[in-house]
């Protein structure tokens, strides 16, 4: 993981913006310096609203005076910017390691086009190596985790700073160590049908252009 190559692909994104769009916001120290160099071009004149996807990201926004709108504000999302954790040639991803995933879904398909800002190491042969991340309903906890125990993903219950994580819309959430995942559509159906989980973080058939920070340089891979 290098922060250059964070910081080299962040500040790419002042190539695909321009006056007029709706963006969404994504959540995570790759997408900070999206959002950095989005503020500056803000500061500069260009005229765009945003959605955010976490309490993170509205703040850092308002701090860089990019006007946020609600989600219920618009009918489309032009394009999101966002950071994930692992995407393979598939252009399937895993994205949560931040716990926004909920938000990061949401706004990503009310999205007409989805770019993610990313460091090399994040380019992998098959996604679920990184831990995935279930967001789940405190009710169902305990019992959520029986289930995913029983299946064999070695559950881990996202702690921070001693108490259990806890996301934008009071959920928690279990990271499961599946190793590689032969087929996430069917891991993705076979997760949501478990009562009291919300979502997870597999983003399959989303993103549409990864935009990598690679050594010195950056690289552009575009779904075709
Ligand atoms: C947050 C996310 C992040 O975009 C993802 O975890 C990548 O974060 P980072 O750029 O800090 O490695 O999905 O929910």
């Amino acid at each position: 993981m290098s922060d250059k190559e964070k910081e080299l692909a962040g500040a790419k994104v002042s190539d695909f913006l321009s006056d007029g769009m709706i963006l969404g916001l994504g959540t995570g120290t790759t997408f900070f310096y999206a959002l950095k160099k989005i503020g500056e071009m803000v500061k500069e004149g260009l005229q765009i609203k945003a959605v955010s996807t976490s309490s993170a990201t509205d703040k850092l926004a308002e701090s860089y005076n990019v006007p946020l709108l609600s989600i219920d504000d618009v009918d489309e999302i032009d394009l999101t910017i966002d950071g994930a954790d692992e995407v393979d040639s598939n252009f399937n991803g895993i994205k949560g390691g931040g716990g926004a995933l909920l938000f990061e879904k949401i706004v990503a398909k009310s999205s007409k086009k989805n770019l993610w800002v990313l460091d090399s190491s994040k380019i992998v042969d098959k996604i679920g190596d990184f831990p995935l991340p279930i967001e789940v309903v405190p009710f169902a906890l305990g019992n959520v985790f029986k289930r995913l125990d029983k299946l064999g993903y070695n559950p881990e219950i996202r702690m921070n700073k001693g108490k259990k994580f806890l996301t934008d819309s009071g959920n928690y959430i279990i990271d499961v160590n599946l190793g590689i995942i032969d087929d996430p559509y069917k891991m993705e159906v076979e997760l949501n049908i478990i009562p009291g989980v919300v979502e997870n973080g597999l983003f399959l058939d989303i993103v549409d252009i990864v935009v990598v920070g690679k050594g010195d340089g950056v690289e552009i891979i575009r779904k075709e």
